[in-house]
């Protein structure tokens, strides 16, 4: 079976809406792949299955890592890697060669980056050397330590020429998706109205071209997640619940029973 491909999800600006989900494991990719049209190995992965704070600890290693066993585990959606804070800010170069090792490392299809209007000149080096990247705009947690925090974008309806213009930016430089991630629903419509690639919005209303959350906040596993996740599952309370059983059955003894055991 091919994969879809960067041109298939770059033409599907305006239509049927784009499916994807986070995925870090070879598992839930595997279920994620038969659903969605494209997989993020997010970089919040650090935060998710590794405990951290915020993204920016999170070195490239672990993003091959978690890239490998997703793009084992997966056959047909296309498989996007991010490049960790520090892997691409310095200068097109340096963003070239870890993109490369990225993707030779993985063998994912494409790349992304957050940042707007300042990374366009890097987008455009990657794009003309065969690296499609897909371009993160709005709130940028990897740069959460400047913005004060995790804070919705936006709100402030000045700010709204300067994110427009980052949109633009980034999909004249060649950027073949765009994340737009929690900014107010007015500023969201506009820009996906503004680009003509599509917008995958997270935290972003439903005018986006696509929709994207982190695959344990809506399965219900980790912590409370932002007002912008719908929980469709309740895993935490799930493995809870069996861990539990698990352990009262060692306790008295009940596990392992006779069909557990080799005779
Ligand atoms: O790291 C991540 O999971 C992401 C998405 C939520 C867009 O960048
Ligand atoms: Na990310």
């Amino acid at each position: 079976v091919r994969r879809i491909t960067v041109p298939q999800i770059a033409a599907r600006k305006g239509g049927t809406p784009i499916v994807s989900l986070t995925s870090y494991h070879a598992h839930t990719a595997a279920i994620v792949d038969e659903h969605a049209d494209f997989i993020l190995v997010g970089d919040s992965l650090g935060m998710v299955m590794h405990g951290m704070e915020t993204t920016v600890g999170v070195p490239i290693e672990l993003m091959i890592m978690h890239g490998r066993a997703v793009v084992r585990g997966t056959k047909r959606a296309l498989i996007v890697v991010d490049m960790p804070f520090g892997s691409y800010e310095e200068s097109p170069n340096v963003a070239f060669r870890n993109a490369a090792t990225i993707m030779k490392e993985t063998q994912c299809g494409a790349v992304k980056l957050e940042g707007g209007a300042r990374m366009a000149e890097t987008i455009r080096f990657l794009t003309e050397r065969g690296i499609p990247v897909m371009a993160h705009i709005g709130l940028t947690p990897q740069s959460s330590h400047v913005m004060g925090g995790f804070k919705t974008q936006g709100r402030d309806e000045d700010s709204w020429p300067a994110h427009i213009a980052d949109a633009r930016a980034v999909a004249e430089a060649g950027a073949f998706a765009l994340v737009v991630e929690g900014v107010v629903e007015p500023l969201a419509r506009q820009i996906t109205e503004a680009v003509p690639i599509p917008t995958i919005g997270i935290g972003a209303s439903a005018d986006c071209d696509g929709q994207i959350l982190v695959l344990e906040d809506m399965l219900g596993l980790g912590s409370r997640p932002p007002k912008f996740v719908r929980v469709y599952g309740d895993l935490g309370a799930q493995i809870e619940a069996s861990v539990r059983r698990y352990a009262e059955d060692v306790r008295e003894r009940s596990f392992p029973g006779p069909d557990e055991t080799y005779r």
